[in-house]
């Protein structure tokens, strides 16, 4: 027990060192070197590894795109997102010299015998087993071409060492499109190959709800329709598009975020307990989750499902533009910035439990959390606790910012009567001072590396989750009356979204865990 009272948890490091010696020396291609992921997260979560000595020994990263560059230049252009103090420089320099560069016509297969020649080159040079991963961060189109083109230079083949492919969402535009991929890939590779990447899974507080619920005897014998009123889950974000325009204008929220992050995050409060934690036992279950979802059809989108866009507005005293002025957005583009459902799962735990989740862009502040809405009390004894608020107790496991679990419940008032007022009992991650809380990349690049697919969507369930969505996007394409509300950039999203609840609203989360509504720092 710490001096704070709290329960010290067994920090990252030390859970992780014994499995270290199982990551097995191995070679990173990045496709899509170039590109944004690369430097900004890729990269930067490979050197944390590096510093806290996660990476084997013999490790290289080869970065491979269009782009004509040497070893040199690549090393150059990666230094932009590491540190740049003078006391980790040696360090910085290390972990550079372990990244090569190889220009490619990534779309020819006529060119991929150069990359196959320049690994066996860079592993016998390097004395690195011939372990290899592919990660494809690059545009959707090549997802299936680059799989093809490496099975052509038999580097899908695993006789001399692994071979693993990563692979950046979108998954697939819509269910024909992901179910395509899929068994394209499936052509070249097998499913234990395939790493469907999802950094919501990543995210330390996603994996901590499965501890929260299977690691304590308190929260799972309640946790299902006897007990639980409501499901809620909003991932808001206060930025919008930002350079992103192009892309997201093809996409829209429920591409962006809800087909996967939020569906993922659905998965893991609503599943249950694993055999074994262990890769297939809980994807298996994430998966029977997802087959469990109550079917919405398209007449049915109107009433549950909610989609809104950005219009302009002041925040904080400065003039913020709408969506459609945003670069590379069609000025008549009716795709939705905010996206909020009502749903069902139909099973034997959440029978009647309607799950309520929300997503958008240029909302207040930056939060994704899960709040678990207990029901009230059979008899209401005291006065004061007519209003939604305060009348039952709810749970809330936040994912970020400030990550943490905030349990609120009533207590009373000192003085006269019985009058009871909510209170809050929190934890609050920052406390465990010490502890690094690794970025989803570094986690996932991890597990991957060691050949954990825990974390890794799995294929058939990224089809169920497009199956639960397709009759949404139908619906938006047949028939376009159903409305896109505009909301002011800077709020939480158009008001008809608060009316999809029926005994209460929304929480109104703050940048603290802790505080709530409407007056709080965002
Ligand atoms: C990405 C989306 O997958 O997730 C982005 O493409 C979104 O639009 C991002 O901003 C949110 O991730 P995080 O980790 O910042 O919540």
């Amino acid at each position: 027990m710490a001096s704070n009272g709290l329960l010290q948890v067994k920090p990252y490091r030390t859970d992780k060192l014994k499995i270290m010696s199982q990551t097995e020396s191995q070679i990173l291609v990045i496709f899509g070197a170039s590109g944004d992921l690369t430097k900004r997260k890729l990269i930067p979560a490979l050197y944390e590894l590096y510093l806290r000595n996660f990476l084997p020994q013999k490790f290289a990263v080869l970065g491979v795109s269009r782009t004509n560059l040497s070893d040199e230049d690549f090393r150059d252009k990666m230094t932009e997102f590491l540190p740049s103090a003078e006391e980790q420089k040696a360090q910085v320099n290390d972990f550079l010299d372990k990244l090569y560069y190889q220009p490619l016509a990534t779309d020819d297969a006529y060119d991929y015998p150069i990359l196959r020649d320049r690994l066996t080159t860079l592993a016998k040079q390097n004395t690195i087993a011939e372990n290899f991963i592919f990660y494809l961060s690059t545009p959707p189109k090549l997802y299936d071409v680059i799989p093809a083109n490496l099975a052509s230079v038999d580097l899908n083949q695993t006789a001399d060492g692994f071979r693993r492919l990563i692979i950046e969402k979108p998954f697939g535009t819509d269910l024909e499109s992901a179910k395509r991929l899929n068994k394209k890939l499936l052509d070249y590779f097998e499913e234990e190959q395939i790493y469907r990447i999802d950094h919501y899974l990543g995210k330390e507080s996603v994996q901590n709800m499965l501890v929260t619920r299977f690691a304590n005897g308190i929260f799972e014998p309640i946790w299902n329709h006897n007990f639980i009123e409501r499901v809620e889950i909003t991932s808001a974000e206060a930025l919008g598009v930002e350079e992103r325009g192009g892309y997201y204008d093809n996409s829209g929220a429920m591409r962006d975020m809800v087909q996967n992050h939020l569906m993922q995050m659905v998965g893991m409060v609503a599943m249950e307990p694993p055999v074994v934690i262990e890769a297939d036992a809980i994807r298996n279950e994430v998966l029977k989750v997802f087959q469990s979802l109550r079917p919405i059809s398209e007449e049915d989108v109107v009433n549950n499902v909610i989609r809104g866009q950005y219009i302009e507005s002041h925040i904080k005293g400065e003039a913020v533009k709408g969506y459609r002025d945003e670069k590379g957005v069609n000025p008549e583009s009716r795709t939705e910035t905010f996206f909020a459902m009502k749903f069902f799962i139909d099973n034997w735990r959440w029978s009647g439990v309607p799950f309520y989740i929300r997503t958008g862009k240029k909302l207040p502040t930056r939060v994704t959390e899960v709040v678990i809405h207990f029901k009230k009390t059979p008899h209401h004894l005291f006065g004061n606790l007519a209003d939604d608020q305060h009348s039952h107790n709810q749970l809330v496991i936040r994912i970020q910012p400030d990550e943490g679990i905030l349990l609120k419940f009533g207590m009373k008032v000192p003085g006269a009567g019985f009058n009871v007022q909510t209170v809050n009992m929190d934890f609050h991650y920052d406390e465990l001072r010490n502890v690094h809380l690794p970025a989803a990349y570094e986690r996932l690049l991890l597990d991957c590396m060691q050949g954990d697919a825990t974390l890794y969507s799995r294929g058939d369930a990224v089809v169920k989750a497009w199956e639960f969505v397709q009759p949404i996007l139908n619906a938006w394409a047949n028939n376009p009356e159903i409305p896109v509300y505009g909301y002011p950039a800077g709020t939480w999203g158009p008001d008809v979204a608060d009316q999809l609840i029926e005994n209460g609203t929304w929480r109104y989360p703050c940048k603290n865990l802790s505080n709530d509504g409407n007056y709080c720092e965002l």
